[in-house]
């Protein structure tokens, strides 16, 4: 609270405050428990909501777009724990030296509409995405894979390539971006990560051998990262840039030799790659796999498709997930956001208390 010699010091109650987990306080948490560890704790704790999946309110997320990007709301609830994330995709700021995509987000108790957490997301995000990546193809990759493909070195990158690492035991990770730069700032983070990196020169020669491709590109308009020919048979696609109406990263054709899986269908027919295919092209919700009610891989000829767009239900298991593992630590910050008049009718008269 701020205290000078004209405003008296006002002392909020218990009532008014909730924990605020800063950028910073989300980096020492995650150094706390160690990246790999919470990787591997975020993708059971992602699963363990994919399973209940019924039990959440859900709405593809609102946007609202403009030339430069997206702005998004996405809101869900269990029926006890409500949640929301800010998020914005904006390809263009990275050549001003802002972010493409930085978020924050709310957890509330449904019982009373009270706010329990306010965190930062631009984190959260880049780890609940690699985390639901790592789920996805733990229950559709081939069997026993050891190499990855990650197109696209951006902010995303080196949190993919350790979830899949310590998730589902990847040994090399293959990548290339437009620009080499990215590539060489993703060298050089994953270099004592225990990750074979290899550095290539095309998405073609990042393909070779890879068992896994990941595509996490930004662009705002139809991309076309890999086209039918580059993709044999037996792999499996984690598509995470294609998110967005109008922005897709695969050639059509592989989504016709491909059987696709997906978040919340009403959300994935308007951002993901399948906005390209007609309505009635088939899809499978990934719950369903989770849940054992539908198949996953088939065999080994078989092309998996996750066509990640990001949903809410993701971001409230990662919201969570912070707010179990904030117990008993000093990594947040209380701030009182709530209102706690003495009587609750007696708004106004709160006022009062900060007058001179
Ligand atoms: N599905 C999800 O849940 C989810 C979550 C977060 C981000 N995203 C999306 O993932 C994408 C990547 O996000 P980011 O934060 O890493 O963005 P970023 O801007 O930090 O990185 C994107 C990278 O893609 C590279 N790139 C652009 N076109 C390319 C091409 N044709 N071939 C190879 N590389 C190319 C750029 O040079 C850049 O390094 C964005 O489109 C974002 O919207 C999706």
């Amino acid at each position: 609270m701020f205290a000078s010699k004209e405003v008296p010091v006002i002392a909020p109650s218990e009532k008014a405050l909730i924990p605020f987990v800063s950028v910073e306080n989300m980096m020492r948490l995650v150094h706390h428990i160690g990246i790999e560890k919470v990787l591997v704790e975020l993708t059971d704790a992602v699963e363990e909501d994919f399973r209940r999946w019924e039990m959440f309110d859900k709405t593809p997320r609102i946007a609202s777009h403009s030339r430069e990007g997206v702005i998004e709301l996405m809101p869900t609830s269990d029926g006890e724990i409500y949640g929301f994330k800010y998020v914005n995709g904006h390809p263009k700021n990275m050549a001003d030296g802002l972010q493409t995509v930085t978020a924050f987000g709310l957890l509330a108790t449904v019982s009373t509409g009270y706010p329990v957490l306010l965190t930062e997301m631009t984190l959260l995000t880049a780890l609940r995405t690699a985390a639901t990546s790592a789920m996805a193809a733990r229950h559709l990759a081939p069997r026993n894979v050891r190499s990855m493909a990650m197109i696209g070195n951006g902010a995303q990158a080196e949190f993919q390539a350790l979830a899949m690492k310590a998730v589902l035991g990847i040994q090399e990770v293959r990548l290339y971006d437009i620009d080499a730069k990215a590539t060489a700032k993703t060298a050089r983070n994953l270099a004592n990560s225990g990750l074979t990196v290899t550095s290539c020169t095309s998405s073609q020669a990042a393909i070779e051998g890879a068992g896994i491709i990941t595509t996490c590109t930004a662009d705002k308009q139809y991309a076309t990262i890999l086209t039918d020919n580059m993709v044999g048979g037996g792999v499996h696609i984690n598509a995470i840039g294609g998110d967005c109406p109008g922005k897709t990263e695969l050639h059509r054709d592989i989504l016709l030799r491909a059987d696709t899986f997906v978040e919340y269908p009403p959300q994935t027919r308007i951002e993901g790659e399948i906005q390209q295919m007609d309505a009635d092209y088939p899809v499978t919700e990934l719950w369903r796999v989770i849940r054992g009610e539908a198949q996953g891989r088939r065999d080994d000829r078989q092309i998996t498709l996750f066509d990640s767009v990001g949903f809410a239900v993701e971001d409230f298991s990662a919201l969570r997930y912070v707010r179990e593992k904030l117990k008993g630590t000093d990594f947040y910050q209380e701030i009182d956001i709530i209102a706690d008049p003495d009587d609750p009718r007696d708004l106004f008269g709160m006022l009062q208390r900060a007058k001179d």
